[in-house]
């Protein structure tokens, strides 16, 4: 069975609440699509405002960041079930930008991911390797142990719901895009991996993602290899560019 294609919007820190309504109404026709799931990773403040938004709307919300207890002292911190209560169906994890800039490492990641799982959340895990693994050669490597740390402990099952985005550090938010044979490369490794970790099922169905500069000019290029499942999509997603990615056929 073909995997349904996911492009997701990833806001990272941009867009006040009004400015996310705003945003969301002049996306709204461009973004319409039967066969793409469509998903907005918004600020937490946003997520509000945006889940009523895109009511009766094909798109999904996702948040971008969250703690993994679910109540308590955590002054500042939001918990998976306050998202799911919300109306948050998608969640990153493991972002490029979360790991270098708030030192979360993979013991947490993994522990995200199955707090997301237990909460109902579905979570874009994010992987992906610097500059200097890149040229080193060394990053198959890195981005299989990355996988293999997060995703201790998950079910199968679960795997099945869980989007993988593959993002280069090097191509995030540079312009520079992986070429889509350098994305292909990864996402099958990773797609083998997933195999070996549980099966060729649940490698057949997990859903992996290219980010990192994709824009209206290079999505259909990605989106076509056989083992990008889509994209995630940073700074396209906040004009009307990302209609044009959805609809990238
Ligand atoms: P850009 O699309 O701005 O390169 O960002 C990619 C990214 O980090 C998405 O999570």
């Amino acid at each position: 069975m073909a995997r349904r294609k996911i492009v997701a919007g990833n806001w990272k820190m941009n867009m006040t609440p009004s400015e996310a309504v705003k945003l969301v109404e002049e996306l709204k026709p461009l973004v319409a699509s039967d066969d793409v799931d469509v998903v907005y990773c918004v600020p937490a403040i946003d997520i509000v405002p945006v889940v009523e938004a895109v009511k009766g709307s094909n798109v999904k919300i996702g948040a971008e960041n969250f703690y993994i207890e679910d109540k308590g002292a955590f002054t500042g911190e939001i918990s998976a079930p306050m998202l799911k209560d919300a109306g948050v169906e998608y969640i990153v994890i493991g972002h490029s930008e979360r790991r270098d800039i708030f030192g979360e490492n993979d013991i947490l990641i993994n522990a995200k991911v199955k707090k997301a799982f237990e909460a109902g959340l579905k979570p874009i895990l994010c992987c992906g390797e610097s500059l200097e693994l890149r040229k080193k050669g060394t990053y198959l490597d890195w981005i299989k142990r990355q996988i293999t740390w997060d995703l201790t402990g998950v079910t199968a099952d679960q795997v099945k719901n869980l989007v993988i985005a593959y993002e280069p550090i090097w191509a995030i938010g540079t312009g520079e895009t992986a070429s889509s044979d350098q994305a292909e490369e990864v996402c099958k490794a990773i797609r083998e991996n997933i195999s070996e970790m549980y099966d060729a099922a649940t490698a057949e169905a997990v859903r992996i993602q290219y980010g990192g500069s994709v824009n209206a000019g290079n999505a259909a290029e990605l989106f076509a290899k056989p083992n990008i499942d889509g994209g995630l999509v940073g700074g396209a997603s906040l004009k009307a560019d990302f209609g044009k990615i959805v609809n990238y056929k």
